[in-house]
């Protein structure tokens, strides 16, 4: 028998019916991997588990903890244990602060934290208890350090990105494995509202799910690409700051944004 392209029998996605993470949905279900497929219930969501037969869906809003958990008793009841959590839902929100849109704020804070720890809250027990399994989150290279115009999403992806070392760390030694992927830009709706000037290597959604589904089964700690940004990203907010914010400020310059 060949062996499997991938170490999961069941992956849990949340954000399944969004690009990046539908694109992951499809490339997993293709290799024979059985994806349980979760957003809130829609045609995109139909859609993606008619596209194949290994791809069933279980609608839930992730702000809702209750429908998480249930849709997690009901993944593992109809399809057995979840090796893997990937969870990707999440959005942008534009920030300007002369015209703080605390709505966005909120909403942004709500689905890209509350959504994330409250899928972790639903899939870690039973994991737990398995003493295996793996926790993926979706932060963001815009996490790691604050830039013009991503107030509202930066500060979440920080939010989650913190997170994720939280859970790296007390999870050592379970049998649980914590990995944040923090890509740069992506070409999808979600970033539909940022100021295209500003968008640096933006890459494909196919290009994004091939590099994280070749990374994510070895369960590194981070996943953050493209090198280039992630590079400039990671020694803007390892300058000191007297340093940093100049060098910020003359970069969004010399785009000419
Ligand atoms: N695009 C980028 O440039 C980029 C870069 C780095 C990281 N990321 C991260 O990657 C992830 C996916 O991004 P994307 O660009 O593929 O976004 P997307 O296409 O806009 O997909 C967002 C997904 O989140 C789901 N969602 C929204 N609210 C929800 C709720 N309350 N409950 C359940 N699901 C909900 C959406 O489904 P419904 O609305 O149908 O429920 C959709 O499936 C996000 O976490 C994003 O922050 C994106």
């Amino acid at each position: 028998m060949a062996e499997a392209k991938y170490p999961w029998r069941v992956v849990w996605i949340t954000g399944a019916s969004g690009a990046i993470c539908g694109e992951i949905a499809r490339r997993l279900a293709a290799a024979g991997v059985t994806v349980a497929a979760t957003a809130r219930p829609s045609g995109r969501l139909d859609a993606l588990a008619a596209s194949s037969e290994h791809i069933k869906a279980y609608p839930a809003d992730v702000l809702k903890p209750e429908e998480l958990r249930s849709a997690v008793a009901k993944i593992e009841a109809e399809l057995g244990p979840i090796d893997l959590a990937l969870l990707g839902a999440g959005m942008y929100a534009p920030f300007d602060v002369r015209n703080i849109d605390l709505d966005g704020f909120h909403r942004s804070m709500a689905l890209n934290v509350d959504g994330v720890i409250n899928g972790v809250a639903a899939a870690l027990p039973a994991m737990l208890a398995r003493n295996q399994g793996h926790l993926a989150i979706m932060g963001s290279l815009f996490g790691y350090a604050g830039w013009p115009g991503n107030g509202s999403y930066g500060a979440s992806k920080a939010a989650v990105i913190n997170l994720a070392e939280s859970l790296k760390l007390e999870l050592h030694g379970t049998g649980v494995d914590v990995t944040v992927i923090n890509p740069g830009f992506v070409d999808t709706p979600l970033n539909a509202a940022y100021d295209p000037k500003k968008k640096l290597f933006v890459m494909t959604k196919e290009r994004c799910a091939r590099k994280i589904l070749e990374k994510l089964p070895k369960r590194p700690y981070e996943i953050a690409f493209p090198m280039q940004v992630e590079g400039f990203l990671k020694t803007v907010r390892d300058l000191p700051r007297a340093l940093s914010f100049p060098v910020v400020r003359r970069f969004i310059k010399a785009m000419g944004a």
